[in-house]
């Protein structure tokens, strides 16, 4: 990607307002309760930003250390910001007070990330949380790679810090939240990052940037989120759901600034979404598809089963697809993603190689047809190119617990439980119930951004989505995107969603590409000096 930065203090100001990072414990956070930015507690920092042309510039920016973005948060290490605004750009003074803030969270696998410690820009990128799927077993922290039995491991998401570090040297601030993440246990073993805890503290941390409005640097009507896969799918929700009254009870608790949670514009990269339809459009996409781990064909009645429910939830979504496609069903959803994403796609790769570049690669997969400029292919010689799934099925609710999802809906003492019925009806793991528990559907409403674009349409939305993923991704289906597109898109939304051919999950290779499409979508430019 050509993006690198290196980063050194060149003096040091104030001192930002502390965050009390805890050790993990429920009720050991403590914070000033002061929900007050400090516009002089920064320290002055440089770093140089290598931009997609491959050429450096040299930024000088004012960094604040985490702040803890609540009044009364329950584990201030993950409930804590960092900002960062551009002072000087190349060796010219620029005014960040009115430039867009990217908003860019670091969260994986629905894991907690903090920036409790970070020393400057883009330290989020590599706080995201570490892979994980099934049972955490016993730590707080985020673990290593800890595959679930399923094989259902949850890749790390905004591995990288390029969007962060491009947008601070096109002159925007930049603020990265920390937020709680599913493996976080108090001393009592209850589970106090699980659904819908990283949503309600995004959120929370959009209502202290908009309380501080005139204090902290950067137009806080203005935001625009970014977030890869779980983060992504974070993003979603915070872009599709703001104001949304349901989270209130929740921001309430933590003592949340009394102020807007609607953002400005949405970034999501492969998101993880619409969980409880994820496990039916996964297996609607890539049913036929072997699975990494076991190089077989998942149960094929499962996945009948599950494909059969996807088809009903998809004629329950009456979504259009883009460019005036028509009704988005199962049974048209593959020419609709060949049209509208993946035979683009392959083209634009194509275009931009060297004729024999293309000759070499066209020579290696036969399945593509060019022809006039174009790439041509079936969905099955599509699916075949992708090859084996990253996961069994169910993907998402395992019959026997062992995915991170299960995880994500775990409540108090209990790490994972089941989120469909289906997953609760076919639990392995001796459960007395076949059912999923009775707050389940009030945890998913509030997890989905789905709910707030379709079932009950909110005004508050972001009106402007940026969405990527990449051809080769079998994290979740593609149908997930392309309807959170369409549905963005049915309501009047502006929506720039593009494949990446050949790329698998979490790639972002158009970071200047967003960069300008901010610039683009809240009018901003740069005053020339
Ligand atoms: C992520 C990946 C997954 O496959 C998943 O199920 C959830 C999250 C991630 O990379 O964040």
């Amino acid at each position: 990607m050509g993006i690198g930065a290196t980063a050194g203090v060149a003096a040091a100001g104030g001192i930002a307002l502390g965050a009390q990072a805890s050790t993990g414990s429920s009720s050991s956070a403590s914070s000033s309760g002061s929900l007050v930015f400090d516009p002089d507690g920064y320290e002055k920092l440089t770093t140089t930003v290598t931009g997609t042309d491959g050429a450096e510039h040299a930024v000088t920016y004012h960094f604040w250390k985490a702040i803890t973005y609540v009044a009364k948060p329950v584990d201030a290490t993950y409930q804590s910001l960092v900002v960062s605004a551009p002072v000087e750009i190349d060796g010219k003074a620029v005014d960040a007070s009115d430039a867009p803030i990217l908003f860019a969270n670091s969260v994986g696998g629905y894991m907690p990330s903090s920036v409790a410690d970070a020393t400057g820009v883009g330290a989020g990128g590599m706080g995201g949380g570490a892979p994980g799927g099934g049972a955490p077993s016993g730590s707080a922290a985020p673990s290593a790679s800890a595959p679930g039995a399923n094989g259902n491991t949850n890749a790390t998401g905004g591995a990288t810090a390029s969007n962060q570090l491009l947008a601070l040297a096109a002159g925007y601030v930049v603020v990265e939240p920390g937020a709680r993440g599913r493996t976080l246990k108090n001393s009592a073993g209850e589970y106090y990052g699980t659904a819908p805890a990283a949503i309600v503290d995004l959120k929370a941390a959009v209502r202290y940037v908009r309380s501080n409005k005139g204090r902290i640097p950067g137009d806080v009507d203005r935001i625009v989120s970014a977030g890869t896969s779980a983060g992504g799918a974070l993003s979603a929700l915070l872009g599709a759901s703001g104001d949304s009254p349901i989270y209130d009870p929740y921001l309430k608790e933590l003592g949340a600034a009394d102020a807007s949670d609607a953002i400005f514009a949405t970034g999501a990269w492969c998101p993880i979404t619409d969980l409880e339809h994820a496990d039916g459009a996964y297996e609607w996409n890539w049913g036929a598809n072997a699975t990494q781990s076991t190089g077989k064909v998942v149960d094929q009645s499962v996945s009948r089963d599950l494909a059969a429910q996807f088809a009903e939830y998809q004629a329950s979504l009456r979504l259009r697809g883009l460019n005036r496609f028509g009704a988005l069903t199962a049974r048209n959803y593959d020419d609709y993603l060949l049209e509208q994403y993946l035979r683009p796609s392959a083209t634009r790769y194509l275009a931009a190689l060297s004729a024999s570049e293309r000759e070499t690669y066209l020579a290696k997969n036969t399945f593509i047809t060019w022809s006039g400029g174009k790439a041509a292919f079936t969905w099955d010689g599509y699916l075949a190119h992708v090859g084996a799934r990253k996961k069994t099925a169910p993907a998402f609710d395992a019959f026997d617990l062992s995915a991170g999802e299960n995880n994500e809906f775990g409540a108090g003492t209990t790490a994972n439980r089941h989120f469909t019925a289906y997953g609760a009806k076919n639990d392995t793991t001796g459960l007395g119930t076949k059912r999923v528990a009775a707050d389940i559907p009030e945890k998913l409403r509030l997890m989905n951004p789905m709910h707030h674009l379709v079932d009950k349409v909110n005004g508050r939305r972001s009106k402007h989505w940026w969405i990527r993923l990449g051809t080769d991704d079998t994290d979740t289906s593609h149908v997930i995107s392309a309807n959170l597109a369409a549905a963005a898109a049915g309501l009047g939304d502006e929506v720039n969603h593009l494949y990446y051919w050949d790329q698998g999950h979490g790639a972002n290779t158009d970071p200047g590409d967003f960069i300008s499409w901010i610039a683009e979508v809240t009018g901003f430019k740069r005053a020339k000096n």
